[in-house]
């Protein structure tokens, strides 16, 4: 089995206070519900994505507990006059894991392109980089309701393997994140994530099976308490990448305990 992930994005969301308060929060309470005190390691990983200038207090306050922090946007440039841009090599510098690459919101408000969240992508597997890319792909309503939910994928998938190969999904991440469940309260069903997450799984599975079966494929887009075990019992799904439900311990902690039953099932 694949190792679930529970991702926090806060995006522009958070404080000093919040960043510590969550952090101990959540590890104290994935911690009891494994009941294992004093434990390092969990069945699964727990990620919080705060934004830039409270990751390394993030860091610094996620030492020994068994969260692992990434930084929600990166520059594809390692350096030069780029006025408000933070290059890998910084985040990596300062103990950054990951980092979003591509997230629905960045694409539409901010406009990026499908070129350049590969050039971003790529730019994650540079040896002297040591963050890893956790890709956010998903269509839109008008897109599902025209049925070409999965020619978007495909493209939005394509762009970045026509840039790093197949290979560089070897450590990297993929969050599905349908746009119309993002911040909604719509959530895609579990049968209709498990559809796309396969279809995910199936193309990549074309070019390099191991890669396609280690791959962690999370699912994105109003997940919280009450449907997290719904969504990530299903075969191609592993694990949430959850925004408005990472900003509360109670919220967030309650989908690392409806994860943590899966794991004590299997
Ligand atoms: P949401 O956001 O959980 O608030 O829908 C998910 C995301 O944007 O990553």
């Amino acid at each position: 089995m694949r190792r679930i992930i529970v991702a926090g994005n806060w995006k522009m969301h958070g404080s000093s206070e919040m960043t510590a308060d969550l952090i101990s929060g959540v590890a104290r309470r994935a911690f009891e519900a494994s009941r294992i005190s004093e434990q390092r390691e969990l069945g699964y990983d727990i990620l919080v994505f705060p934004p830039a200038p409270y990751l390394s207090q993030a860091v610094a306050n996620s030492d020994s507990l068994p969260i692992t922090v990434g930084a929600q946007n990166a520059s594809q440039f390692d350096s030069g006059a780029y006025t408000g841009e933070v290059s890998l090599a910084m985040l990596s510098e300062i103990g950054c894991e990951y980092v979003l690459i591509g997230h629905s919101e960045r694409r539409k408000l901010f406009n990026e392109t499908d070129d350049e969240v590969a050039e971003k992508f790529a730019a994650c597997l540079s040896e002297s980089v040591k963050v890893r890319p956790l890709l956010c792909i998903g269509e839109t309503l008008a897109e599902r309701q025209s049925g070409t939910t999965e020619a978007v994928i495909a493209a939005q998938l394509d762009a970045v393997i026509d840039k790093v190969g197949i290979t560089g999904f070897a450590d990297s991440v993929i969050a599905y994140e349908p746009v119309w469940a993002i911040g909604t309260g719509e959530t895609a069903s579990p049968e209709q994530a498990q559809d796309v997450h396969a279809f995910i799984r199936n193309k990549l599975d074309k070019l390099d099976a191991k890669i396609a079966q280690s791959l962690r494929i999370l699912y994105g887009g109003s997940v919280k308490p009450s449907n997290a075990h719904a969504l990530f019992v299903q075969k191609d799904i592993d694990g949430g990448l959850i925004g408005g439900a990472s900003l509360e311990v109670d919220d967030f902690a309650g989908i690392c305990e409806a994860v943590q039953k899966i794991i004590e099932k299997t």
